[in-house]
Formats: structure tokens, sequence, C-alpha cells
């Protein structure tokens, strides 16, 4: 039988060795050996020692205890101590803080493509004379559709394609060519505009719709415009914007707001793989026309005197494109290794 009091100087004598240990660690694997050689929950010696507290006299087990365990806080406390000194830089441990790593930087943003593109057209337009305007995303039948020259029943209007608002003539509007009603009913000719914004239809999510996208409307009226005043502005749009040799093709189309009414496609020049410049397909970016008279009759403006052209095109195909993007969903999933391509980062 063990006696506490030998038990109190044994674990004194433990104490002593293993700070002494702990001193003279110069890594922090020596401190580990420390651990386990003294606190180690089966081998450790402090644990040994006090398997035999079962066999002292009940009252000197609390002394014993209270050593044993001030013992291990000791221990604790000192191998805490060395090992942060060992690792804010003394011996031969590496530092935790890698001074070669390179430095974090803020998240920074970048405009999303689709935007890019409608400021590129609106700016090319603005050197052609456009002011850039908008009208609002909630709208009325009357400037959706019936000044539009665009029956309530005609299918463009029907609820399948239209997102209307509860119990009411309002909804979202399905294209941005009510931006030329409310130009037409607020100014008078000339008027030259650009209108960019977000449409909205019941629409598929697949690889080339979204029910939200983006549209830019273009209008012209004045005295004595024509059909080359529409070819000549468009063509001039498209080399500047595509390129030079960017060639563009009219193809006879109906709008209920436009007659004659076309849906014009771009082929543009493009650098193949191996280096060679090619001619790209035929691509369909917009529909356009001659304003039909019966909208300038329902904005009080003179078909007798005055025309105009408008035209509606789809920057986010634009956008396909420029930037070789073969799935427009890619411009709503902020996927970072996608975003990081646009400059984001
Ligand atoms: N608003 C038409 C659409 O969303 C596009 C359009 C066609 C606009 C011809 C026009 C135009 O201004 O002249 O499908």
């Amino acid at each position: 039988m063990t006696d506490g009091i030998a038990l109190v100087d044994i674990l004194r004598r433990l104490e002593t060795e293993a700070l002494a240990a702990v001193a003279k660690a110069s890594e922090t694997s020596m401190l580990e050996a420390v651990r386990v050689e003294y606190l180690g929950r089966r081998e450790g010696k402090v644990s040994s020692v006090l398997q035999g507290l079962g066999t002292l006299p009940v009252e000197t087990r609390p002394r014993v205890g209270a050593e044993a365990n001030r013992v291990k806080r000791s221990l604790a406390e000192a191998l805490e101590r060395k090992s942060g000194e060992l690792l804010a830089g003394a011996g031969d441990t590496p530092s935790p803080v890698d001074l070669t790593l390179p430095g974090r930087r803020p998240w920074t943003g970048a405009r999303h493509p689709v935007t890019l593109v409608v400021d590129e057209i609106c700016a090319i337009f603005h050197d052609l004379g456009f002011t850039r305007v908008r009208g609002p995303e909630v709208e009325n039948e009357w400037y959706n559709f019936v000044a539009l020259n665009t029956p309530t029943d005609h299918p463009a209007a029907d609820e399948q394609d239209t997102l209307y608002l509860e119990a009411s003539d309002l909804l979202l509007r399905s294209h941005t060519s009510p931006v030329q009603v409310r130009t037409m009913e607020r100014h008078e000719p000339p008027i030259r505009v650009v209108a960019p914004g977000w449409v909205y239809r019941r629409d598929s999510y697949d690889p080339t719709h979204t029910p939200v996208f983006l549209q830019v409307e273009g209008l012209a009226v004045d005295d004595g415009i024509t059909f080359v005043d529409l070819k000549a502005t468009l063509g001039e749009f498209a080399r500047r914007f595509f390129g030079e040799g960017a060639k563009l093709r009219f193809r006879p189309s109906f709008f209920p707001f436009t007659e004659p009414s076309a849906e014009v496609d771009v082929k543009r020049m493009v650098t193949r793989a191996d280096g060679v410049r090619v001619e790209s397909d035929w691509l369909e970016i917009m529909g356009a026309g001659m304003v039909d008279p019966a909208v300038l009759a329902n904005v009080g403006c003179d078909p007798e005197r005055h025309t105009g052209w408008a035209f509606g095109m789809g920057p986010g195909r634009i956008a396909m494109l420029r930037y070789d993007v073969p799935d427009l969903r890619m411009f709503f999933e902020s996927d970072m290794r996608f975003l990081a391509q646009m400059g984001a980062r």
C-alpha cells in the first residue's frame, strides 16, 4: 500500500522533470513527446500515479487528487506556452503565417456582359444622334398593345405569353416598344431615341430563352424618313459594333406596329481557331420596320407629314455572339468561373 504523502512527492517530482523537458524542447514534436510521456491517458506517468488512488485510505484521496489535477494543469499550461513560443518563430518549425502567399484582395465586381453590350449599343447610337430613354416595366394594355396597333385579342397579348398583374389590365411589359408610344406622346418629331430595358414573357428557360430579358428599342421619327435611313443607320451600327465587313440581311416579316417589317440578321467576320478570318453564319439580332401610320395616329402624330422607323433588338443574343457564350442561362447563374472571365474577382 502506497501512502498519500509519497504519491504527492512522486507527482511533484514528475512535475519538475516534465517542466525541465518542456523547457528543453526545441521543436513541437518534442513537446508532443513530453505530453504523451506525462499526460498520456493510459501510459502517461501522471495518469499511472492516479491509478494507485483507489488503494489509498479514503481521507487522503482528495489531497492526492487535487495535487494530481494541479500538476496536470501546470504541465498543460507549460506545454501550451512553449508551443506558442516555438510556433512564433524560434526553432526550425515553419511559421504558421506564410508570408509568401499572395495577398487577399477584396471582392470586386464587374459590369455584366449583357450590360456591357447594352451600353455599347447605346453609345454607338448616341454618336449617331440618338438619346437614351426609359419607360416603366409595369405597363397597361394601351401602351404594350393597343397603341402599338396590336388588338388585345392578338396572340401576342394572350395570357399564355404575357404576365398580367392580378385583376387589372396591368402587365409586365412584353417588349420595349411601349417606350415608342410614351416618347411620341411626350415629344414632337424630330425624335431619335434608344430605350434599353427589361421585358417579361411566360417563356421557357432554355439555352436561347429566359422569361426575363433585355431589349433595346430604337425609334426615329421626322419629316421624310424612309427605309433607306433605316438600312443605312442599322448598317452603320453593325459595322461599328461587329467590325468592318459586318453585313445585314433584311428578311420580310410582320409586326403589327411596323409596315413594312423585317427581321434583321447579321453576318460578321470571325477568326477561326487556325487564325484565318472567315464569314460567320447569319444570325437574327432584331426586328425592325417603318412605323405603322396607325401608331403615329394613335399618339396624335400626323402620318401624312411624319414618317419613322423602329427596331427592337436582343442584347442577350448579341452578348452570346460577342463573348462566345453558348447558353443564355449562363448570364443569370452567377458562376464565379464565368464572372471571373468577365473581370469580376
Ligand atoms: N417588339 C418586338 C418584339 O419584342 C421587336 C420589334 C420589332 C421592335 C420590330 C420594333 C420593330 O421596334 O420595329 O418582338
